[in-house]
Order: C-alpha cells, then sequence, then structure tokens
C-alpha cells in the first residue's frame, strides 16, 4: 500500500513539473517550479539584479512562470523598441492582475484593456489636461505660482538642513491637485499628506512580495496577511476623492467647467445613455490613476535631481552659469527657455535616464497572439518592458554606467535626444502626462536651481545612491543644505 502511495504521489510531482516545463514556442528561462513557477528564484524585494543576470544568460527576451501567471521580459532598446513602437498596437494591452483588478476593476487609462473606453478616457484626459485653459491660468502659470510657494518653503528652511521631501511632494501633488480639483493644499494640510502617505506606500506593496503571492497563489487571497494593507489604503484614498467629487457635483455650474473633475461630470451627463465609458466609478478611477501616476514620478525625479546635485557640485556649477549668462537677473521663467538652456536641459535629462524612476514601466499585454524574435508571445501575457536596461544600453549611449549630461549633447554642446530615452515608454501607450511631467521638471528644476546652491550637509558619510525599489524607485530620505544664491 505504501509502495502504491509513493508511486501515486511520485506520479503526480512528476506531472506537476510536466505541466509546468515551459512550451518550445515561448521564450526560453529557467525552470519553473510545480505550483509556484520561478517565484523563489529571484529577489522578491528587488528583482532588477537578477532580471540583468536572467538577460545575460538567455538573451533579451526571456520568461518566468510567477505561480499560474507567465512574464515575458523585454530588455534592450532594440527590442523595448519593437515592442513598444513597431508592434505598439499588437502589444497596446494590459495583463489580468488579481491585485490591480480588485483595486480598479480595469476602468480609469493605466489599466483599462485597450479598446474603445481605454481610447475615449485617454483621449478625453489628455484634452482637458491640455487645455487648462479651463480656469484662467495656463498649466505653465499654475506650475510657476507652485514653483514659487515651493521655494519660500525652502527659504525659511535654510538655516539648517532638512529633508526636502514633503516640501516636494507637496508641490508636484498640488499641481495635480489644481488641474483636477481646481485646488491646492497648504503644506500644513494633514488630510492630503495622509493620503500621499499611504499611496506612496501602495507604490512599494504593489511591487513587493505580498502582492506576487496574493497574484500568484488564489488560495491566500482572502487570508488576513500584509497584502490587505493595499486594499485598506486605496479605500482611504477613494473615500479622500469621494470628499472632493461631492463638492464638486454640488457646486458645479453647467456650461462652466472649472477643473478636469468638472468638465468629467458634464461629460457623464451629456453622454446618459449613449453606453459611454463615462460614469462615477470610473471617474473616482481615473483620478486615482492621474494622482498615482503623476505625483510619486515626477516628484521622485526632482529629488533624485537634487540628489545628484549635491552628489555632483561641478555640474550643478556649470547649469548655474548657464542660467546666469542666459536669463540674468530676469527672474522669470519660462518653458520655453529651455531652447536656450542646452545644458540644463541635458542635466534633467540625464537625472531621468540615470535615476529610472519607473525602471521597469508599466506592464503591456499582447491583444492577440505576436510573434516576437520567431516566438509566439500568447494574447494576455503580462510582458514586461526593463526600461532601466534601455538606460542602460551600451549600443545606445555614450556614458551608459555614469551619470554623464553629455549623453544628451552633441561636439557642439547642443541638446540632442537619443531615441534610446525611454522614461516615458513609448507608443500607443506612452505616460498620458509626459507633456505636462516635463514641464513640471524643467521649472521646478530651474527654479530652485536660480535660487538656490544645494549641498551635502554631512561630512562623515556619502549620500546613499542605492534607489528603494517598489513601481517607482525613489531615493532614500536625505538632507539638503540651501544657501540663498540671490534674494528676488
Ligand atoms: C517624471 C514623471 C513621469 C514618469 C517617469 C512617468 C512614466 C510613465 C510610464 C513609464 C508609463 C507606462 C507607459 C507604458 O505603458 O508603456 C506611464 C503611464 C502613464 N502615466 Fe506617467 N509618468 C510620469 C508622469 C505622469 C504624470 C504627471 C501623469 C498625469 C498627470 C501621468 C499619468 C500616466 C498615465 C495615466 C499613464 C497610463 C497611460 C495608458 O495606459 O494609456 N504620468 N507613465
Amino acid at each position: 500500500m505504501e509502495v502504491f502511495s509513493a508511486f501515486l504521489l511520485l506520479s503526480f510531482v512528476l506531472y506537476l513539473f510536466w505541466k509546468t516545463g515551459r512550451s518550445k514556442q515561448l521564450p526560453p528561462g529557467p525552470r519553473p517550479l510545480p505550483l509556484i513557477g520561478n517565484l523563489l528564484q529571484f529577489n522578491l524585494h528587488n528583482p532588477l539584479k537578477d532580471f540583468d543576470k536572467l538577460a545575460q544568460k538567455y538573451g533579451p527576451l526571456f520568461s518566468l512562470q510567477m505561480g499560474g501567471t507567465r512574464f515575458v521580459f523585454v530588455h534592450g532598446f532594440s527590442l523595448a523598441k519593437e515592442v513598444l513602437v513597431t508592434k505598439g498596437t499588437e502589444f497596446a494591452g494590459r495583463p489580468l492582475n488579481p491585485t490591480i483588478e480588485v483595486l480598479t476593476k480595469r476602468k480609469g487609462v493605466i489599466s483599462a484593456p485597450y479598446g474603445q473606453a481605454w481610447k475615449e478616457q485617454r483621449r478625453f484626459s489628455l484634452t482637458v489636461l491640455r487645455n487648462f485653459g479651463l480656469g484662467k491660468k495656463s498649466v505653465e502659470e499654475k506650475i510657476l505660482d507652485e514653483a514659487s510657494y515651493l521655494m519660500q518653503n525652502f527659504e525659511e528652511r535654510m538655516q539648517e538642513p532638512f529633508d526636502p521631501f514633503c516640501f516636494v511632494d507637496n508641490a508636484v501633488t498640488n499641481i495635480i491637485s489644481v488641474l483636477l480639483f481646481g485646488k491646492r493644499f497648504v503644506h500644513e494640510d494633514n488630510s492630503l499628506r495622509n493620503i500621499l502617505d499611504v499611496v506612496h506606500e501602495n507604490m512599494k506593496l504593489a511591487a513587493g512580495f505580498w502582492a506576487k503571492l496574493y497574484d500568484a497563489v488564489p488560495l491566500v487571497r482572502g487570508l488576513p496577511l500584509p497584502h490587505q494593507k493595499i486594499f485598506n489604503n486605496m479605500k482611504k484614498v477613494f473615500a479622500f476623492f469621494s470628499e472632493e467629487l461631492e463638492e464638486h457635483r454640488a457646486t458645479l455650474v453647467p456650461g462652466e467647467p472649472r477643473d478636469y473633475v468638472d468638465a468629467y461630470l458634464e461629460e457623464i451627463q451629456k453622454s446618459e445613455d449613449k453606453g459611454s465609458s463615462f460614469e462615477e466609478e470610473g471617474l473616482m478611477i481615473i483620478i486615482a490613476d492621474l494622482f498615482v501616476g503623476g505625483a510619486e514620478t515626477t516628484s521622485s525625479t526632482l529629488l533624485w535631481a537634487l540628489l545628484y546635485m549635491m552628489v555632483f557640485p561641478d555640474i550643478q556649477e556649470k547649469c548655474h552659469e548657464e542660467l546666469d549668462a542666459v536669463l540674468g537677473s530676469n527672474p522669470c521663467i519660462k518653458y520655453e527657455d529651455r531652447d536656450r538652456l542646452p545644458y540644463t536641459n541635458a542635466v534633467i535629462h540625464e537625472v531621468q535616464r540615470f535615476a529610472n524612476v519607473v525602471p521597469l514601466g508599466v506592464p503591456h499585454a499582447p491583444i492577440k497572439d505576436v510573434q516576437l524574435l520567431g516566438y509566439t508571445i500568447p494574447k494576455d501575457t503580462t510582458v514586461v518592458t526593463n526600461l532601466i536596461s534601455v538606460h542602460r544600453d551600451e549600443s545606445q549611449w555614450k556614458y551608459p554606467l555614469e551619470f554623464n549630461p553629455s549623453n544628451f549633447l552633441n561636439e557642439k554642446g547642443e541638446f540632442v535626444k537619443p531615441e534610446a530615452f525611454l522614461p516615458f515608454s513609448a507608443g500607443p501607450r506612452v505616460c498620458l502626462g509626459m507633456n505636462l511631467a516635463r514641464m513640471e521638471l524643467f521649472l521646478f528644476f530651474t527654479s530652485i536651481l536660480r535660487k538656490f546652491q544645494v549641498a551635502w550637509p554631512d561630512e562623515s558619510k556619502a549620500p546613499d545612491l542605492t534607489p528603494q525599489f517598489g513601481i517607482t524607485q525613489s531615493p532614500a530620505p536625505f538632507k539638503v543644505a540651501l544657501k540663498c544664491r540671490w534674494q528676488t
């Protein structure tokens, strides 16, 4: 009897190995274990180095099995371009991901499947964000207003080194808030701070071990494990947005939209009964998309910029010289000035290339079976474009592994943007807030450097440049010492 049981068990294990073995049509990768796949074969807390090793072993296209889900990884510029641009529409879907499914019900823009609803929501958001437009001030003026509040906050804290995180984060979030809700939050307002804290926490949790486990193993989903925190956090965020929606609904004047929420509420009314994708639950999700997609990405980039300026004072000095030479004592900065500031512009781009704030992009999925490098990638497979590998691709960059603004300058010192610069990804799913983010980065960065010299305050230890891994990569908390360059 025991022999029979052992035989049955052995057969079952062999069956599982056979079931989980990889198909010849799929890209290569390490052999998955039964049930858990490759889940324990790399560092789930920060898998980036493991992905590099796998690319070295298996080539630019490899696959991994995480529990029941198959992931295909795309490494290097040439293949990323094929996926994002050349075959962009075929890869423009989003994978079915249980965590995201619970959080968004696949509405909004970021996690919406490719199709009519996604197109409508994306087009509407782009138009409304571009046209602001709504209200009396342009987006540029709104950013400059917020930059002046940020300068004020910085100036008040010049006596001793301080952590710039909250101030930068608030300034950037206020831009989204002004565009969406028509209002900014003062730095001391804890309601926004609390929400930002849970949003940041979720950006780390959603890329971490417990979310992976939740996605991979259905049995654990109802258990009181740390993944529940992600869903509880999101409830708090939605409750905060709900209050804003209530206020807007109560004060909306038809035909006079004040901000994105007003414009969306009007769109809901206009398209009622037409089976359109505009409805209130969708509005909540899209607000979350724009908040989550637009705040942490941009504020982390600015924090990296401050950190790199402290680490490379000679580069900061060159920016100061250029800003002084081109703008003189004129206190106003305009977005169009970037054409006259090639070095400073190159530094901002180099910060984005080097910091890799969204290291693995947002996962894509083929909308039908697609051929890639001779392999068949089945419809709905999770496809991860490794954007760090694009930004370190030796065939594309003069100085792939060092922080060097010359990556964006030609021999004449003119600004050039290599095709492999993809912090916002590319193709049909390219970042919806790209133009807004670029304007913010330029105006905030130049405002800070015009007014201040930033210095590393702690002689006893060097700055820590190790990123905190998550869907976005932010620097570890740090302090900055500011010296005023001139009074405005
Ligand atoms: C430095 C700042 C930013 C970076 C590095 C960044 C990066 C990205 C990346 C890599 C993607 C994935 C694109 C893909 O699927 O291939 C993305 C998508 C997206 N981003 Fe950004 N982003 C930034 C700022 C913003 C801002 C300011 C907003 C909104 C106001 C925003 C809203 C979105 C949305 C809605 C999507 C989803 C687009 C879609 O699925 O069609 N992002 N972003």
